[in-house]
């Protein structure tokens, strides 16, 4: 029988961390189900005492997600864990209070201003009081890579006495080497005496990128929980990638006997949809879920892979989900085939919901003569499910070409009311940009544009994420289709439609829309 790994996702919290990577409530519900899908075990659905907004997810996440365990992070402070108790208590048996205070003397002296004993005091508290709000307490001491071992022993046995039955063990800077956070993880289950009472969990950060070599090497000294994220992100430079850890343990089954719960077909449709949801492209040579990585360009490997594919390959693209389908739908076809694919790709469509998709899939079969399940996913990233959209594209002209003036112009129907301006810019997209922010307020600061062809051929549907920046409020929008202008103007929406204060422009005249 072989052992079993538990898989810990922490995309919604450590991975929106991420600059820039922040998602409003539909995004984390619609990556919340993908990761059930997935078959993660544990979901980490946020920070309940960050905000409303983030308390709110939390609960939402804990009432209607089923499946995985649902955690609330919370730091060893009562009003935290209190917040946290709240927020994921719709899961019931599934719910989980992850506490944590840090335990490094440069975090204990410079951040805490608390003494080793206060923090050790502390964190029993804090997992005395989890505990008598939920049925799993995880606790964390932060920097542990960087803790003294004598108190980290201290402080574990402590937390296991007070309740915790997960002890987490962070490199929280990515500091550590495979070997040295191996011995630790080793030291710590051999030293403390009620470590079998407890499941030992790592969570590490990939500032030197080794997060994944770390968190093997805690496997490999009796881990049994890791802490990852759909396309390594998270602060800085990240956290272990959860697709990298899955198919280590899959693909190199003959070293560690050890099984997840994921069913790998599924990585590649829930790395596009946190990729598209969150603007974070991922890189092309990113291992698993790159668009190179399985894609065969010199001679040689290409002869080789035709003969036995093996020869360059030790997974198979289908094995994490990389599908050729086509859909062979067309405009006419009917809508249980179109919600059986989504299924397939680990989408549950409500028939209200299936309607909205099925009119942009029939816009784009107009458009596109082959419809790819990226194309599906892309769909369903450029319609929010939204009802709250305040701004609506109703039309987009733009004119350039090589001795003209670029020129755009938009109408936009803006809560209800039409509203149409023309600007000139240095490029089509810049001048359908300024035609649109001219009819709104506040504008916000564009942060980033980024184009990724979703197929290939000319063909193809462009999809383009803009990032903006209003005060301290940074929100993505995206946008897909087979032109580029067009694409670039739904983003731009997307974005502006999440800026909660957003409205007309009020010096600039309503158009009477005839
Ligand atoms: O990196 C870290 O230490 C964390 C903890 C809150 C687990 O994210
Ligand atoms: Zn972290």
């Amino acid at each position: 029988m072989s052992d079993r790994l538990y898989v810990f996702d922490t995309t919604l919290r450590d991975g929106e961390q991420s600059p820039g990577c922040s998602m409003n409530i539909d995004e984390k519900m619609r990556v919340a189900h993908s990761l059930a899908g997935l078959g993660v075990d544990i979901i980490e659905a946020g920070f309940p005492i960050a905000s409303p907004g983030d308390f709110e997810a939390v609960h939402r996440i804990a009432t209607e997600v089923h499946g995985p365990k649902i955690a609330g992070l919370a730091r060893a402070a009562v009003k935290d864990i209190e917040r946290a108790g709240l927020a994921v208590r719709p899961a019931g048996d599934n719910a989980r209070i992850h506490t944590f205070i840090a335990t490094s003397p440069i975090h204990m002296e410079a951040k805490l201003r608390m003494s080793p004993d206060q923090v050790l005091e502390r964190a029993v508290d804090a997992v005395t009081q989890a505990r008598s709000l939920v049925p799993e307490v995880e606790f964390s001491a932060e920097d542990a890579g960087r803790s003294e071992i004598d108190f980290l022993c201290r402080i574990v046995e402590a937390v296991i006495k007070a309740g915790a039955r997960v002890i987490n063990i962070p490199d929280t800077v990515g500091y550590m080497t495979p070997d040295e956070f191996g011995y630790r993880i080793r030291t710590l289950i051999e030293k403390v005496p009620n470590s079998d009472q407890a499941i030992f969990s790592v969570h590490c950060h990939n500032d030197l990128g080794l997060a994944v070599a770390n968190s093997l090497a805690a496997v490999e000294n009796g881990a049994r929980q890791v802490e990852c994220t759909m396309n390594g992100l998270g602060e800085r430079a990240g956290n272990a990638s959860l697709e990298e850890i899955v198919m280590i343990m899959k693909t190199r089954s003959d070293r560690y006997d050890i099984e997840t719960g994921i069913d790998t077909t599924k990585i590649v449709p829930t790395s596009k949809l946190v990729s598209q949801i969150t603007g974070m492209n991922v890189q092309p040579n990113k291992a698993i879920v790159g668009a190179n990585a399985f894609a065969h360009e010199s001679g040689i490997h290409q002869d080789g892979v035709l003969k036995h594919k093996k020869t360059y390959e030790i997974m198979t693209p289908e094995s994490v989900g990389w599908t050729t389908n086509r859909m062979v739908l067309g405009k006419h076809s009917g809508r249980a085939a179109l919600k059986a694919r989504y299924l397939e790709l680990g989408v549950e469509l409500t028939d209200e919901r299936l309607i909205e998709v099925i009119g942009r899939f029939k816009v784009l079969a107009d458009k596109k003569k082959d419809i790819f399940d990226e194309d599906l996913m892309s769909i369903l990233s450029s319609d929010s499910g939204l009802e709250t959209e305040r701004v609506k594209l109703l039309s987009l002209h733009a004119e350039s070409g090589t001795n003209d003036v670029p020129v755009a112009t938009v109408e936009l129907d803006i809560e209800g009311v039409n509203h149409k301006a023309t600007s000139e810019g240095d490029g089509p997209i810049d001048a359908t940009f300024k035609a649109i922010k001219s009819l709104v307020e506040p504008k916000g600061k564009l942060l980033l544009y980024a184009v990724n062809a979703i197929t290939v051929g000319t063909d193809a549907q462009g999809e383009v994420t803009v990032r903006l920046q209003d005060g301290d409020r940074i929100v993505n929008g995206q946008g897909a289709d087979t032109d580029i202008i067009v694409a670039s103007a739904q983003a731009l929406i997307c974005a502006l439609n999440k800026l909660p204060n957003m409205h007309a422009n009020a010096v600039h005249a309503q158009y009477s829309g005839v």
